[in-house]
């Protein structure tokens, strides 16, 4: 096991124009390598703020952040980009592909990026795990929702990520893909032994996790 994450007093402030609001009070947080992990709240409680502050995407405006024994809150942009490259999987609401590439060639890159060999192969093998052995040459446009998210999923896990972040992967799916959806990032997080952060509304995806943490206007209960 060991610890992967740790978040220690650390805050976020989000100035605009004379006012600033804190968003992150004082977060204290450990996630140990392999463990699953809920983030539950109310809307605008700071839960998307805490999984870019993770992501290295925010900047504490004070405060630590040590992943993987280093330091990020620390790292230069470069830096970061390389850890999350290599390390951190994230996963949004919205799913970010590139529009003018394929399902397969939304995947490939990453792995081609990382220097992993036969990157197109590996991306179609978990494209297929995903059931969309048929929809590989598809265009984002030419996909469902929940086959977009997919890829994304796909996407986010084609290096085996140590950390993986889902901010909601499920918000905008119906129930059935929701359930399909939870199933392969937690069969998939167990596979490779990642560690999984997600923020969800959805008690029974909550309940399967280890750990529920919960964040009340800006603060971790
Ligand atoms: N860039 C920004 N500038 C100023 N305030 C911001 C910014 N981004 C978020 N906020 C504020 O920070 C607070 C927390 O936002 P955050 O997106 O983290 O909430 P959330 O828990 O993810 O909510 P939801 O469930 O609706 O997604 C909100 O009050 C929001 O208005
Ligand atoms: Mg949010």
């Amino acid at each position: 096991m060991g610890r992967l994450l740790e978040l220690e007093k650390v805050n976020l402030h989000y100035k605009s124009h004379n006012t600033s609001v804190q968003v992150i009070k004082d977060a204290d947080l450990n996630i140990e390598s392999g463990e699953k992990v809920a983030i539950v709240g109310k809307s605008g409680s700071g839960k998307t703020s805490l999984i870019m502050l993770i992501a290295g995407l925010e900047r504490p405006t004070s405060g630590k952040i040590t992943f993987d024994g280093k330091v990020i809150s620390a790292l230069s942009e470069n830096e970061l980009a390389d850890i999350r490259r290599e390390s951190i999987g994230i996963v949004f609401q919205s799913f970010y592909l590139i529009p003018n590439y394929t399902a397969l060639e939304n995947v490939s890159l990453i792995l081609e990026i990382n220097n992993v060999q036969n990157a197109r192969k590996k991306a179609a093998d978990l494209l297929s795990q995903f059931g969309l052995a048929d929809r590989l040459n598809h265009f984002p446009t030419q996909l469902s929702g929940g086959e977009q998210q997919r890829v994304a999923i796909a996407r986010s896990m084609a290096v085996m990520p140590k950390l993986i972040l889902a901010d909601e992967p499920t918000g905008n799916l119906d129930t059935e893909n929701s359930k399909l959806i939870s199933r392969l990032l937690f069969d998939y997080a167990k596979q490779n032994n990642s560690s999984f952060i997600l923020v969800t509304h959805d008690q029974g995806f909550a309940a399967e996790c280890d750990r529920i943490i919960k964040i009340e206007d800006g603060k971790i209960l």
